[in-house]
């Protein structure tokens, strides 16, 4: 009888020889403590709530949105700013869920090749952005940031944003039956360069 069996005759060796129990009860209190730990944010005002002013993204922002994530700039620049000193002094407050309830999918993300954007609206002037994307390197030469010129001579896919928009309606953005209805003149000939830069000019800067 080893020397931690318990009266009842409980030893945890048999959990400690045995691997298929010992899997199976590693298991359980893995998903136990998930779940303990996941489920109360699907039902809490701070994850679940827009922060107040958030607004849904124009047709306009939406679009370049679209083009942020199809030429992969999540691949160097993550969203999120984390609750650390050495972040919120470089980037600003750090980010709340309630800030991104309208993003589908979010762009939080952790690879940071490049800066964090979470903040960068306002931080630049619309020209700075048109410059940089256009070649980064014409503003800061050490720059490994790919240039992306075409964005300029390419016009937005208009006709593809109410179809969007709805889509995202029935995900809960509250975009609003005038706002799908105006979204393809709002957008008609703008280039992905305009959208994209008034995607960038909106990050972050809602909450006060
Ligand atoms: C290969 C990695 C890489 C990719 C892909 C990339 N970037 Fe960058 N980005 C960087 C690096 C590195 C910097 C810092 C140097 C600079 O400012 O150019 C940067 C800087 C920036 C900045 C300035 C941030 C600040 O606070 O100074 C913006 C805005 C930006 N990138 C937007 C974008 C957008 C939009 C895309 C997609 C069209 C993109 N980046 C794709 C690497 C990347």
């Amino acid at each position: 009888m080893s020397n931690n069996e318990t009266k009842s005759g409980f030893s945890h060796e048999k959990i400690e020889t045995n691997n298929f129990l010992m899997i199976v009860l590693i298991l359980l209190t893995v998903a136990f403590g998930g779940l303990v730990e996941i489920v109360p944010l699907f039902f809490q005002k701070s994850t679940t709530e827009p922060i107040t002013g958030l607004q849904p993204y124009t047709a306009l922002q939406l679009a370049g949105r679209d083009i942020y994530t199809r030429e992969g700039c999540y691949n160097c620049h993550s969203q999120m700013i984390r609750p650390f000193r050495a972040e919120t002094l470089r980037y600003g407050h750090y980010s709340v869920a309630g800030e991104s309830v309208y993003d589908h999918p979010f762009q939080w993300g952790s690879k940071r090749t490049g800066p964090d954007l979470a903040r960068v609206g306002g931080k630049y002037s619309d020209d700075w952005q048109r410059i940089h994307l256009n070649n980064p390197r014409d503003l800061v030469p050490e720059s490994i940031m790919p240039a992306y010129p075409w964005l300029e001579k390419t016009l937005v896919d208009a006709d593809a944003m109410p179809a969007h928009m709805r889509a995202l309606r029935t995900v809960g953005v509250p975009y609003t039956d005038a706002q799908i209805a105006s979204a393809v003149e709002d957008v008609k000939g703008k280039t992905e360069q305009d959208a994209l830069v008034a995607f960038l000019q909106v990050l972050g800067i809602h909450l006060k």
